[in-house]
This record gives C-alpha cells, structure tokens and sequence, in this order.
C-alpha cells in the first residue's frame, strides 16, 4: 500500500507531457457541431499542433503511427517538443520592429525565398492525401515562395514532383532539393542523383543519420516500421564519390555534434543540416536547439562559414526564432505538414501561413526588428549551458 501511494504520489508530481498543448481547441470543437473522427473545418486550425489533432481524427492507426513514430521510449521525441521551454526570450522593449515583417525573407545557397522554413523530407505523403500526396508540398511551396525538400521514399516520383513546380516563383522556376538515402549499391544512389538533376532539383539532403533500421515501437506494431529499410554503409568516402559524381550542392542531414558540423566543413560543404531526424532513428539523441547550442559555444565560426539548416520538434514562430538566434539559417518541419496535407493544398499552404505569421509576430513581441540579423542575445541559455558539451583542445 505505502508503495502505491508513493508511486501514486511520483506521478502526481511528474510534469504531464503534452503531445500538443491544450489551446482549447476541443473546448472550442465541443461548443459547434463537430463529432469525434471527423476532421474540424479549416479554419478552425489555429496554430501548427492543431494538426496533429486533424489528422488523428482522419488516419488510420496504422498511417497514424507512421507519422507519428519515433525511436524507443521516444524521449528524444519528447525533449524536441519540450526543450524550447528551457530557453526564455530576453525581449528588449522599444526597440522599432515596424519594419520586421520586411526582414522575413531570406537565401538559402543563393535561392530566395520569403521565409526561413521549409517542408523537410519526408516519406508517404500518399497517407495524408492518397492521391495528391506530396504534390501538394511542392504547389504550396510554390505558391508561398517557400523550399520543399522532397524525400527519396515520397510517395509521388522525382518526375512527378518537378512536373507540377511552378515557374513563377521569386527564384523564376521554383527551386527544390532533392533528400537521398544511400544505397549499398552505390549504382541505384548515383542514379537517384542523376534524375534528380535532369528534372533540376537545385541541391542533395543526404541523410547520413540512418545506417540501421531504428526502434521504433509504435510504429512496428503495424509492421510499419522505417522509411529506409536499406541498411547502408555511411562514410565520409562516399561523400567524396558522390562530390565526384553530381555538381549539385551536397547538405548532409543529421549532423548532431560540433565535431562533425566541422568535418563536413573540411570537406567543403557549403551546408550543413542539424537533425535528429524528428526522433525517429536514435533515442536519446539531442534536439536541434541543443546541438546548435554546442555549435555556437564551441566552434560559433561554423555559422558564418556554412549555411546551416535544422530540424525536429520545431511547431511554433517563437521555436524557429530560436534557432536562427544561434545562427541557424532555415528551419525545417516534418510531422506538422505531413499532418496538414490531411486537409491537401490549403492545409499545407495554411500551416506555412501560420508559420510565417507567428515568425514575424513574435519576431516584433521579442524586439527584434532584421530576422536576417537577430542577437544570441535575444535569448536566455543558461539551461542549457549546465548540460553543454565542451569541447577540448
Ligand atoms: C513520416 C515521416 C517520414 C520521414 N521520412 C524521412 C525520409 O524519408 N528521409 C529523411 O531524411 N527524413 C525523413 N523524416 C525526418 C524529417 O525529414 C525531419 O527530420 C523530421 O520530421 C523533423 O522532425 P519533426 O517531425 O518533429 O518536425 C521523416 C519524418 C516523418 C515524420
């Protein structure tokens, strides 16, 4: 009995995790007509995790669980979502940020755009929009300026995809890279490479934080396990075939330490992307904010030499704003437009709408008036100082 009561008392104690806060959405659904296992109206989605909310109304448990999986007890899958909490804004007042909203736009490798997100690589769109699937990521993108990053295991082809970009866009036609995954049969990669080229993707993902298959528990009871069920050799070597084989920019995905974030600099990257690819491959990995927090406290001059992009657990304007705080250049999100794509187009066009609304908002909330420029200082850090790794000499 005195056990129960003390293990009673741990989890009353214990923090609830929020898979997504409670913004009163189903306060708000209970009051209209709207029935359980039905998706509410578009325009009822107020912010990015109403989504995940939608689309659990709509999926299967089996697609469900694909989007939604990560690795192992998924703490790392948790820490992504929780850990923006650990670093407070240090909003400077009266500083003039009328003009905030011009500064949204950024370059990513000399391609404009109007805002530093984009759609990271992910695989079966076909789930959210059975036929449509991952088109919907490049007309949205189109439309809003924005980069798609289309993923190797999309459920539409690299042809598909380059069929339907638009030629109106503030690059002329619009610009998207290309994620891989590397074959063991090197021949089947350098293929992939070659029509992503001859359909004029304008950069490579290689993911490189995928060796093995991964744990991943919830999504395995479907039998729907990994994405990329290829096991493959991953080595810096191959990055040197591969420099040799394509004359496309090559961004490695899933950096997650100083150390490499340096050695992908010694090959001559001209971009890196930080990643623990959403939590799907290694629990206990670190989220974004911690590693772009190692970079900027031991080697901060990686910034300024690459462009670097991040990924995973990001939801809100203020989240990005973080990472661009410490020297991030664009902000990537997985789960939340797969989820949006449960409503097609005008969902995927409508969470990069938020996006962009909340980034300049907040911007302006925390006295930041150039997106393009913002201060470390902007933010408060000592959380994660306590944990930081620091590096030798
Ligand atoms: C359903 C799903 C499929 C994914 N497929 C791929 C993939 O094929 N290649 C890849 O590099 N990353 C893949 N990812 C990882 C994403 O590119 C990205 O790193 C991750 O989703 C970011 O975390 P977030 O979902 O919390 O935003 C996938 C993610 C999800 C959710």
């Amino acid at each position: 009995m005195r056990s129960f009561l003390y293990l009673a008392s741990l989890v009353a104690a214990a923090e609830p995790f929020w898979n997504e806060p409670d913004t009163g959405l189903e306060t708000f659904l209970s009051g209209t007509n709207w029935t359980e296992g039905t998706q509410p109206a578009l325009k009822d989605i107020r912010g990015i995790p109403d989504f995940d909310f939608a689309a659990r109304q709509k999926l299967d448990n089996q697609q469900y669980s694909f989007y939604r999986t990560a690795s192992a007890g998924e703490y790392s899958y948790r820490n992504n979502l929780e850990i923006w909490s650990k670093v407070k804004f240090r909003a400077r007042m009266l500083t003039d940020v009328t003009k905030v909203n011009e500064t949204l736009a950024t370059q990513i490798l000399g391609y404009n755009f109007s805002a530093p997100i984009f759609i990271a690589p992910a695989a079966r769109g076909a789930y959210a929009d059975p036929e449509r699937a991952e088109l919907n990521f490049v007309e949205a993108s189109g439309s809003e300026n924005t980069l798609y990053t289309a993923a190797l295991y999309a459920s539409k082809t690299i042809e598909e995809l380059a069929a339907v970009k638009s030629n109106n866009t503030l690059n002329g036609p619009q610009v998207i890279f290309q994620q891989i995954y590397t074959n063991s049969n090197l021949s089947v990669t350098w293929d992939q490479i070659a029509r992503a080229e001859r359909t004029g993707a304008k950069a490579i993902v290689w993911t490189i934080d995928a060796p093995a298959t991964s744990v991943r528990h919830r999504a395995a009871r479907y039998d729907t396990t990994n994405a990329n069920a290829v096991t493959s050799a991953l080595t810096w070597d191959i990055y040197d075939q591969m420099k040799n084989r394509t004359s496309l920019p090559i961004i490695p995905k899933g950096i997650s330490t100083v150390e490499d974030a340096l050695v992908a600099i010694e090959k001559g990257v001209k971009a890196i992307y930080i990643s623990n690819h959403g939590a799907r491959q290694l629990d206990h990995s670190p989220s974004p904010l911690e590693i772009a927090y190692e970079i900027h406290r031991n080697a901060p001059e990686v910034f300024k030499k690459v462009e670097v992009l991040a990924d995973s657990g990001v939801r809100y304007g203020a989240d990005v704003l973080k990472l661009l705080a410490l020297g991030v250049k664009a902000v990537g999100l997985g789960r939340p437009f797969m989820y949006a794509n449960t409503y097609g187009l005008e969902g995927v066009t409508k969470a990069i709408q938020i996006l962009k609304q909340e980034i300049a908002s907040d911007a302006a909330q925390a006295g930041i008036h150039d997106i393009q420029n913002i201060s470390p200082k902007v933010l408060n850090t000592r959380a994660l100082e306590a944990d930081v790794y620091i590096m030798e000499d």
